[in-house]
């Protein structure tokens, strides 16, 4: 589509020269799903209508979106060529207020602030937290098991991975809805607040919550981050704050939308939940399966120096946005990519990233999510979306399932 026929608004921008017109098309990451199709339907859609792998909208600023997966994997990589400093479109202001550590920082300046969060996030120091995950689980099901039904995003997967998460970094659990919704607007923007606001309300939350555990010997992760050491230093203030908000948003709000994924799709197909009941020793096979067909993070990068790349030129300074979504849903990487299949032979798929920015939190998601797939199909065998339920489904840079209700007989 030229650009003449999209009604420029908001942050949308002329096609620049660089930028041939058959490369134009009409895509808005923050827009919503088509009624009656799904998040991943909709891209592999847009991966069959595109006449390049490589196309420019002039949305949220304008930037290059890649549709394939092999070229998704070398933006998201190459941290030669596509730099990490700005990761979120529109670059003039999510990408402004989002210059968060790790993740904005490029090599060699990213290791030392990657070795932190490391420490912190591997399967030794996350031992002692899977009872509380077990525990946390069992307790949430009991609870909402004798009334047959649930409103499963808002009375489990919001629960879960941030509470567990709240007594990873002991934040007080009644300021959860708070933080859940600053990082919310980072992600799928409400329109509430303007984004130097959420920095700002982000920055005033957890200055005092720095200052107080500095020099302490909490054994929290937010104490140990900023007692930690980089490159022989210890953290100033505002590396401090960063690299603590990048935590809070990359554990806020992606595994509750991979649950909303996962569950919403084994209320559907009573073939797969009836043979996870029957052996349980598919779910891990399942839990492969579903980080495979549900990635959800589609995060960009600037482009450092003029190139060619694909066929086109370009330009320092250039957003491209590389989706996980469009790596799995690649035939080149898995046949039949929307088929919802166990046992399959090779799974190729970049839901936790690629390259040095590859998520640090993979452990504790999987974690989570294999308790939740174990803990509920022993509690609720049997269930469905509620009468007439049908999912609406969310785009952006954490794509997202709309609430849900399940259901269940007692
Ligand atoms: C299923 C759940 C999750 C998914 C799908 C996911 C996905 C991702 C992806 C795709 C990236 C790379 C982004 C990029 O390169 O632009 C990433 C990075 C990151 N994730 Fe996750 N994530 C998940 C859970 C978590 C959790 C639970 C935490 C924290 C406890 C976390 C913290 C981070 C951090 C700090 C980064 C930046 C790493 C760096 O820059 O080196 N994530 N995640």
């Amino acid at each position: 589509m030229e650009i003449g026929t999209i009604e420029p608004v908001g942050h949308d921008v002329l096609r620049p020269d660089n930028v041939p017109a058959d490369r134009v098309f009409d895509f808005d990451i923050y827009r919503d799903v088509p009624e009656g199709s799904t998040l991943h339907h909709s891209w592999r859609a847009l991966m069959d209508q595109v006449a390049y792998p490589v196309m420019w909208t002039p949305h949220n600023g304008g930037h290059w979106v890649v549709l394939r997966g092999d070229i998704s994997d070398v933006v998201m990589s190459d941290s030669e060529r596509f730099s990490n400093h700005t990761v979120l479109v529109p670059k003039e202001t999510a990408g402004e207020a989002y210059r968060l550590i790790p993740l904005s920082l490029d090599p060699p300046a990213h290791q030392p602030f990657r070795k932190l969060l490391n420490d912190n996030l591997g399967p030794k120091p996350l031992k002692p937290v899977e009872s509380k995950i077990v525990e946390l689980t069992v307790s949430l099901i009991e609870g909402f098991r004798p009334n047959g039904q649930c409103d499963f995003m808002h009375e489990f997967a919001e629960k879960l991975p941030v509470q567990i998460f709240m007594q990873i970094v002991d934040l007080p659990i009644e300021d959860l809805p708070k933080l859940k919704h600053l990082a919310d607007q980072f992600t799928r923007p409400d329109g509430s607040l303007t984004y130097p606001e959420v920095a700002h309300l982000f920055r005033d939350y957890l200055m005092p919550v720095i200052a107080e555990r500095r020099g302490g010997s909490g054994e929290d992760m937010i104490s140990r981050m900023v007692n930690g050491q980089v490159g022989g230093r210890e953290l100033t203030d505002v590396e401090a704050q960063n690299i603590c908000m990048q935590v809070l948003v990359g554990g806020l709000d992606t595994v509750v939308n991979l649950l909303s994924f996962t569950l919403s799709w084994l209320a559907q197909d009573h073939d797969l939940r009836r043979a996870l009941v029957a052996d349980p020793a598919l779910i891990d096979d399942a839990l492969m399966e579903f980080l495979r067909r549900f990635p959800v993070v589609s995060s960009s990068r600037e482009v450092r120096k003029d190139i060619e790349f694909e066929g086109v030129h370009l330009k320092s300074g250039d957003m491209v946005m590389a989706p996980t979504i469009v790596v799995t849903l690649d035939e080149d990487n898995n046949a039949d990519p929307l088929d919802f299949r166990l046992g399959r032979k090779a799974r190729k798929h970049s839901t936790f990233g690629r390259g040095s920015h590859t998520c640090p939190g993979a452990h504790l998601a999987r974690m989570e999510m294999k308790i939740v797939l174990r803990e509920w199909l022993a509690r609720i065998p049997e269930f469905r979306l509620a009468d007439g339920a049908e999912l609406r489904f969310t785009n952006g840079i954490v794509g997202s399932v709309k609430p849900f209700m399940l259901e269940w007989d007692v």
